[in-house]
């Protein structure tokens, strides 16, 4: 008894001094448990959710994303193998400071990717109506009305990620290469490596920037600060079916082991009491629109049946 008291007095001081480990996977560490170490994790605005698409509720206010603000190319770029997922940080990113679209001025300072783990094929972590894609990129933006990305990272908007959904299609997406190409550099935990050609962030969005899902939530992995503006686009992009085993198969999770980066999505979170909107004109249901959709296909086959 005495033993074990000790132990989780030491065990309870690593975690203090260097931050509790944390996985995808179910266990001690897993998301089920993430809030016994990270306490915001367990609290009632948490991400990512469903995104139920009748439920949503237009805002006219909201406008659409201005495709030039992401075609600034960045001073500095460094791709990396976290464990946890394939991210490239920025230094000189560009900022969006559109009030139609975000409440504040906030700039990118890295992107990151959570996929489908080997042989899987859903790895986002939004959901639409029910729907997991393949993969969701995020990229990483903070207000710069705070001194510093440390001091924003806890505050009520102090962030904004654009979350943009990966589906597997029949082409090579060339813009997903400049990711894949270099990974066999960066397949080890930690492991880093600058890139010496930038590129422009604007590539990764899809051509749809005027609908997406807007709502309040949180950091998706620990720790789980709830300060995030998010922003779902609603047409994803894609990948080819190789892109994808190469982004299931490079990345070791961990020093000296065989364990992959992948299914690195948290499951959906309560809505608790919280609203999305998305663009467009308010008292326009959405509702309204699926029964119309239903009617008009329920007619379609009616004909197609001629009964
Ligand atoms: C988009 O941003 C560019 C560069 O800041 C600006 O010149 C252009 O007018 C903007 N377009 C719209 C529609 O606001
Ligand atoms: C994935 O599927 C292939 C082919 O069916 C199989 O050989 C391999 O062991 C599977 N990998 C995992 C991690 O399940
Ligand atoms: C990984 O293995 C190497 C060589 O066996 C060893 O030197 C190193 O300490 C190990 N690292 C960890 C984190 O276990
Ligand atoms: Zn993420």
């Amino acid at each position: 008894m005495f033993k074990l008291a000790a132990l989780f007095v030491i065990f309870t001081f690593t975690e203090c001094t260097y931050g509790a480990t944390w996985v995808y996977s179910q266990g001690p560490y897993g998301p089920e448990n993430w809030l016994n170490s990270y306490d915001a994790c367990g609290t009632m605005s948490q991400s990512p959710i469903d995104i139920v698409h009748g439920a949503t509720v237009a805002d006219e206010k909201l406008g659409k994303f201005n495709r030039t603000t992401f075609t600034a190319i960045p001073d500095k770029m460094t791709l990396l193998n976290n464990g946890h997922a394939l991210q490239v940080n920025l230094e000189g990113g560009y900022t969006v400071s559109d009030r139609n679209v975000l409440p504040g001025d906030y700039q990118a300072f890295q992107f990151h990717l959570h996929w489908a783990a080997v042989n899987q094929s859903r790895g986002s972590e939004h959901w639409i109506d029910g729907k997991q894609y393949f993969a969701e990129l995020h990229i990483v933006h903070y207000n710069t009305k705070y001194a510093s990305i440390g001091e924003a990272l806890t505050q009520h908007e102090g962030l904004a990620v654009l979350g943009v959904f990966v589906a597997i299609g029949s082409e090579t997406n060339e813009n997903i290469d400049l990711l894949l190409n270099p990974i066999a550099q960066i397949q080890q935990y930690n492991q880093q490596m600058i890139y010496s050609s930038k590129f422009d962030i604007g590539r990764f969005l899809p051509e749809d920037l005027e609908n997406y899902y807007r709502y309040s939530g949180s950091l998706t992995t620990p720790p789980c600060f709830e300060s995030v503006v998010w922003t779902v686009f609603n047409e994803p992009i894609y990948i080819s079916r190789a892109q994808a085993e190469t982004l299931q198969t490079s990345l070791y999770a961990r020093a000296n082991s065989t364990d992959l980066v992948g299914g690195n999505y948290r499951l959906p979170q309560p809505l608790h009491d919280r609203k999305i909107s998305r663009p467009g004109k308010s008292g326009a249901s959405p509702l309204t629109s699926t029964i119309l959709l239903h009617v008009t296909s329920m007619l379609v086959t009616a004909y197609a049946l001629r009964f």
